[in-house]
């Protein structure tokens, strides 16, 4: 298959998908700095070229919460990526199952735990938000439990949407009722393939896993509107006990940026963490994760499994992050633009292509393990 960049992928998603779905994935909260800094303070982080090291044998695998990996990455939750591809998150973990790598569902997907479960023979990790119903936690919980998710990932950065001018825009917020159908069927209809793939073959489109919470309501209507009326802005690192008194398997908190709350992430007992900004989707201004990675690592990367996600699209930015410290990368856009450019087989061909250039740049920087990736790799 060819080799593709992130930014090919990008453009053939943003061309195959109505715009109130490109802006969605695209977009970041207010003036969108932080999503711009994680991916340019990523890529401009140069680089030694360390030479005549026998690099004939290089290995990218390496073990995450105990498993074994194809590399050090998995496939982060995205919301709704079954409206990127039909039934987009089976496809997806289908993808990942494939690369060796894991692949993370979120609350809000198309597809259900359940279903996702049966596509694969491995597990996979579930990520949960914190719902105001809280019987509906417990029950997401025990479902993920039922399914033998290998991992859950519990998301912190969201106790309310952040501000997104491009949903406003794009009528994915804001509008409802016959306005919203009119707004959403004018773009669809000029996205035939994207109409028939997902529009028509790719339904029951609902939030699989909160079928029950919602019942004939799908939630897609308003569906950022739908997060910020349920998400519990009231939750305390006591909620974080109570997650972590339920879920016996490995723990991961989603969304630490700052070195204090690393500390108490490990304080509480989580197996790991994700150094995440939520894609620059949440609260604009802050640090990239790339800035805020060495800090953390530092702090708290003896004790816990640190993953960081953001701006994350090539292979050489999967040696940047591990560089800086972390033990994982989490893929956000990168496997939404593969996966709503060409489904399943465009995400591993992604997959492929990272694989390759990660080998490929560990060779030229003179390491042939991850375990021997670390800060002198930087040009510092
Ligand atoms: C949900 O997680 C979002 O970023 O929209």
């Amino acid at each position: 298959m060819k080799l593709r960049t992130a930014d090919e992928y990008q453009r053939l998603a943003n061309r195959r998908l109505p715009p109130f779905i490109a802006e969605y994935v695209n977009g970041g909260s207010y003036a969108e700095h932080t999503l711009r800094r994680n991916v340019e303070d990523l890529r401009t982080i140069e680089l030694r070229q360390r030479v005549l090291n026998d690099v004939s044998n290089v290995d990218t695998s390496t073990k995450l919460f105990g498993r074994d990996c194809g590399m050090p990455l998995g496939l982060g939750p995205i919301g709704i990526s079954g409206m990127l591809a039909r039934r987009g998150e089976v496809q997806a973990a289908r993808a990942a199952e494939q690369a060796h790598v894991p692949f993370c569902l979120s609350t809000v997907s198309i597809c259900s735990i359940e279903e996702v479960r049966a596509a694969v023979k491995e597990p996979i990790w579930f990520q949960l938000y914190v719902i105001r119903d809280r019987a509906c936690m417990t029950d997401l919980i025990d479902r993920a439990e039922a399914a033998g998710c290998s991992a859950l990932v519990f998301t912190v950065d969201m106790p309310v949407p952040g501000i997104r001018y491009r949903d406003f825009r794009s009528g994915m917020s804001g509008i409802s009722g016959w306005r919203m159908h009119l707004a959403r069927y004018g773009q669809a209809v000029r996205r035939p393939r994207w109409s028939l793939d997902v529009g028509l073959r790719g339904r029951p489109h609902r939030l699989g896993n909160l079928v029950k919470v919602l019942g004939a309501n799908s939630g897609l209507g308003d569906y950022v509107g739908w997060l910020g009326r349920n998400f519990d802005p009231s939750v305390t690192w006591r909620d974080m006990e109570w997650v972590r008194s339920r879920w016996k398997g490995p723990l991961i908190i989603k969304g630490i940026l700052d070195v204090e709350d690393a500390r108490a992430a490990a304080d509480v007992g989580v197996d790991g963490i994700v150094v995440s900004n939520h894609g620059g989707r949440q609260f604009d201004g802050v640090r990239s994760t790339a800035r805020a990675l060495p800090g953390i690592a530092d702090a708290v990367g003896s004790r816990l499994t640190v993953l960081a996600d953001g701006g994350v699209r090539t292979g050489l930015d999967v040696l940047r992050m591990v560089a800086l410290g972390a033990h994982g990368v989490l893929l956000g856009r990168a496997w939404a633009y593969a996966l709503a450019a060409g489904g399943g087989p465009y995400v591993a061909n992604m997959l492929d292509t990272m694989k390759r250039e990660l080998a490929a740049a560990m060779a030229m920087a003179g390491r042939t393990r991850i375990a021997n990736i670390d800060r002198t790799v930087l040009d510092r």
